[in-house]
């Protein structure tokens, strides 16, 4: 049985532009997020608190934090304790912390090793918990690693019980590397709806090998009722070498809308928001709905 209503997490503007060759003006990022928020968003992921040296486009975090509207839950990403004191001081109450499965990945991402992350990020969500805050849990290289191939579902399931036990709201789990098929989907969101029955639970899937739009609807089969999507299909990690676009918004309320799932989002505003920001990046917008909308 699929769900009669999904949440769309937004992240065209982080994840989305965190790999793009040009910097984005902060004006446009925030022209980019109202519009989205226009379109019906309610989630979204709006920056990181990452090293500017490693991720320049982030550059900005605390002024794209200031200057936009509050509308529902807003993330920000922070890797480390440094990360989070500076969405704290932004005044911010929705944080998406993040680690890779995988060892190699986490190291070439966060420079640390999967274990020296979850260790030091044990504290630091103690103390958002304590203030608050939502915490959700970014966990990447779920299903394979650029660097060290398929993952094992076990070691997959210890760094989300991990960040259970350490008071997480959510855990977006992700393909980071567009490469799960659906029935890799299926069993793993199957076992984490049955392992973490009282955490929110969220699907990332990358679009590398066009199969995202099918491991969605293998994981709202499994009970998922919310996914990560990039608006205009933009996104990749630096550190993942070979991984493109997140699964486009539209894309995905389209197919939503289709199967009679409710979102709440607008594919025409979506669209425009799309255009908005496509003068801005550095390649050619070609998703299903976008181009229907172009040539409309
Ligand atoms: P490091 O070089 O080991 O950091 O990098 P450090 O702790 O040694 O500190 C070095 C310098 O960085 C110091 O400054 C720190 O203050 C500063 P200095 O004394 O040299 O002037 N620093 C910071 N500055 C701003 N914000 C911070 C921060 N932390 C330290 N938070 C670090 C370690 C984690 C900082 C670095 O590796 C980093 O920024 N990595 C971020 C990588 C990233 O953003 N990746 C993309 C997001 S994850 C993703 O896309 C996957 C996801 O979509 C799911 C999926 O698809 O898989 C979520
Ligand atoms: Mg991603």
């Amino acid at each position: 049985i699929l769900p009669k209503s999904v949440t769309i997490i937004e992240v065209g503007p982080r994840d989305g532009l965190q790999n793009n060759h040009n910097l984005v003006a902060e004006n446009d990022k925030i022209e980019f997020i109202h519009l989205l928020q226009e379109a019906g968003i309610k989630e979204m992921e709006i920056t990181s608190f990452v090293s500017p040296k490693w991720v320049p486009q982030m550059a900005d975090a605390a002024q794209i934090v200031a200057k936009t509207r509050k509308i529902g839950r807003q993330f920000v990403l922070a890797p480390n304790e440094k990360g989070a004191n500076l969405a704290r001081e932004a005044h911010v109450d929705s944080i998406a912390v993040f680690v890779g499965v995988s060892n190699s990945f986490n190291k070439k991402n966060i420079n640390r090793s999967t274990k020296e992350s979850m260790d030091s990020l044990e504290p630091v969500i103690a103390k958002l918990k304590r203030e608050q805050i939502f915490v959700r849990a970014c966990i990447s290289t779920a299903f394979y690693c650029p660097y060290e191939g398929k993952m094992k579902q076990d070691d997959v399931l210890a760094v989300c019980e991990q960040f259970v036990k350490m008071g997480v709201d959510e855990l977006s789990v992700a393909d980071t590397i567009g490469m799960a098929n659906p029935l890799e989907s299926y069993t793993l969101f199957t076992t984490l709806k049955e392992q973490f029955p009282t955490t929110l639970l969220t699907a990332h899937f990358h679009d590398t090998r066009k199969m995202a739009l099918a491991n969605i609807f293998a994981a709202l089969q499994a009970g998922i009722d919310r996914f990560d999507t990039s608006a205009g299909g933009l996104g990749g990690c630096p550190f993942a070498p070979g991984a493109t676009g997140n699964v486009a918004t539209e894309d995905v309320v389209n197919m939503l809308d289709r199967l009679g799932i409710q979102t709440g989002v607008d594919i025409e505003k979506i669209c425009e928001a799309v255009e908005c920001i496509e003068k801005h990046v550095s390649q050619p917008i070609e998703t299903g709905m976008y181009k229907l909308y172009k040539n409309k």
